[in-house]
């Protein structure tokens, strides 16, 4: 199965909770929440009470991926907004098996996130602990960026670090310049959570779009080896 997670920093801010009914009508199974603090990204976006708000209308789980330097000075407040996933980037933690242990503790699921430049083998160490990881295939900060090639290799070599964990289980999400173009590669490669921005809500009808995505991205995971 593959879950599709429209990231909703590219929507009307102003009408969130349309943004978040339409995805919801055309299959999403999360919604993807960005959380930028301007300093380990250079975008500034929401926070806990957003968070809150959305929490109140979604069906389904929030998918929140905190792009900000300090995330163990939030997690609680995501936590008890209503983030069902929270994942913290590498790049960021010294402490990162607390980091990741102190999610699973408040209840969410865990995730960690590797920038484009990060390379997979920074799992290996924290790879059994987590929920799932989230590749970046883009520079994160800002929504409609070009899918970055290499991040499909990328997929690959963190499903085989994951493994080689014997963690199965574990999830690998993917996060920027997903499309009806992309999506079978990444699926292809092993991703089984897709993040979608601009494809989506920049598309003049949100829940086509997300149906559309998941109907591809469905489509690849048959052919795919796993
Ligand atoms: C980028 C964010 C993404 C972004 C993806 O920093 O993490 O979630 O919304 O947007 P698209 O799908 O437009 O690349
Ligand atoms: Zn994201």
């Amino acid at each position: 199965m593959v879950q599709i997670a429209p990231s909703i920093l590219s929507a009307d801010f102003a009408a969130l909770g349309e943004a978040v009914a339409a995805a919801e009508r055309g299959g999403a199974d999360l919604i993807h929440v960005d959380v930028m603090d301007g300093h380990f990204v250079p975008n500034i976006t929401i926070g806990p009470p957003v968070v809150r708000s959305l929490k109140r209308v979604a069906r389904v789980p929030l998918d929140v991926h905190l792009m900000i330097e300090e995330p163990d000075r939030y997690l609680k407040a995501f936590a008890e907004a209503g983030a069902a996933m929270i994942s913290v980037h590498v790049e960021v933690l010294p402490h990162l098996h607390r980091t990741v242990h102190a999610i699973k503790a408040l209840g969410a699921k865990a995730g960690v996130v590797l920038n484009p430049a990060t390379p997979a083998g920074s799992l290996d160490a924290i790879a059994g602990d987590v929920d799932y990881v989230l590749v970046m295939s883009v520079n994160p900060g800002f929504g409609g960026q070009t899918f970055i090639p290499r991040s499909e290799t990328k997929v690959r070599e963190v499903r085989r670090v994951l493994d080689l964990a014997g963690n199965e289980a574990a999830t690998i999400e993917i996060d920027g310049g997903i499309d009806i173009q992309t999506a079978p590669r990444v699926v292809a490669a092993g991703a089984r959570i897709l993040v979608a921005g601009a494809a989506i809500f920049h598309s003049p009808d949100p829940e086509r779009a997300t149906r559309e995505l998941k109907a591809v991205a469905s489509g690849a995971v048959q052919t795919a080896s796993r």
